[in-house]
């Protein structure tokens, strides 16, 4: 058995759900904006036959270099470091797409590797991008920004009821020294924070809110799935994974906006006529006990999943 599959943190969350949504056909052509380590795009080229399409992105070149080593060799599948919010850019989507997949947030290798620097158990430098080499690290980041600034995004992104407490913490600790470490802001925090009853590391919170920050990953998201919209062709399948609820949030909105008229209001002039664009497939789908007792991190896990409605020839790109 490959070492991947073996440690349960490392099985593509919700698979049988996520290929069901996609409702993959043999000749179709797909795109897994948030390859990772390829556990759910391994899944759907193995149903794909000669004539498929696997179009395969993500921002960290890591994940590009081990899809390179895995399916580098297959003539069915183009490669492209990048975010998905930029998936339409790409010429291979213009042909138009019919399914997409997002399993957002971050990989198993990124948690699990220190130096990455993502990880509060495991100290390594305090830098959290996806990809290393454009924007600012969290350690940049934090060096300058004013505690307003780090407090906002702590309770935005990460609903930490302490955020003014800890950004002020930050702005005071960084003049004797610079945070450069996860484990030096972990300990900072948790000291500030306090162990409480919570089974739930203190740092926990405050490190989701500075990734989701330094990755700016909701505005990726709103850009990824208008883009994703754009290339699907009529009866494409979007499948999202959201592993909180700010995520969830913006996907189930998203495609309530393009499923239903919005509701009439007296106040307001009545809309415009409303032609839905996607229709909404099941509710929020969730991973069953037998694959959150074995992979913990799924119990955050909700799948969503639309298909695009439309005159065919929609979808293409112009
Ligand atoms: C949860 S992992 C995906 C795991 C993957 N489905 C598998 O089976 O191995 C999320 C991946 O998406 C990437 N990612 C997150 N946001 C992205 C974005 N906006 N554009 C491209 N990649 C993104 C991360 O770098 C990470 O590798």
């Amino acid at each position: 058995m490959p070492a991947e599959t073996q440690n349960p943190s490392h099985f593509p969350v919700m698979l049988p759900q996520v290929l069901e949504g996609l409702r993959i056909r043999k000749d179709g052509g797909y795109l897994d904006g948030t390859l990772g380590r390829g556990g759910h795009a391994r899944a759907v080229l193995e149903r794909l036959g000669p004539e498929g399409r696997l179009l395969l992105m993500d921002k960290d070149p890591e994940a590009i270099v081990s899809a390179e080593r895995l399916f580098g060799a297959d003539a069915r599948v183009a490669i492209r470091r990048g975010s998905f919010a930029a998936l339409a850019e790409w010429d291979a989507t213009r042909a138009g797409l019919d399914g997409v997949l997002f399993d957002l947030g971050v990989s198993s290798p990124q948690l699990d590797v220190a130096e990455r620097g993502f990880s509060f158990r495991n100290d390594g430098p305090l830098d959290m991008r996806m990809d290393p080499t454009s924007g600012e690290s969290a350690a940049q980041w934090l060096a300058h920004a004013n505690a307003h600034d780090i407090a906002d995004v702590l309770w935005t992104y990460g609903e930490e009821k302490l955020s003014r407490k800890i950004a002020a913490a930050i702005v005071m600790d960084r003049e004797t020294a610079p945070f450069t470490r996860t484990s030096q802001l972990a300990e900072m925090i948790a000291r500030v924070v306090g162990r409480g009853d919570s089974k739930i590391h203190p740092a926990t919170r405050s490190f989701q809110a500075i990734r989701i920050f330094i990755n700016r990953e909701l505005e990726d998201l709103e850009r990824g799935l208008a883009a994703a919209h754009e290339r699907l062709k009529p009866g494409g399948r979007l499948v999202v994974i959201s592993f909180h609820s700010l995520e969830d949030r913006i996907v189930k909105r998203f495609i309530a906006g393009h499923a239903k008229a919005p509701p009439g209001n007296r106040r307001m002039p009545a809309p415009e006529h409303f032609s839905p664009s996607l229709r909404e497939i099941g509710g929020a789908q969730r991973a069953d006990d037998a694959e959150t007792a074995l992979n913990p991190r799924s119990r955050s896990a909700v799948l969503r999943v639309a298909e695009k409605i439309g005159a065919p020839g929609a979808g293409a790109g112009a």
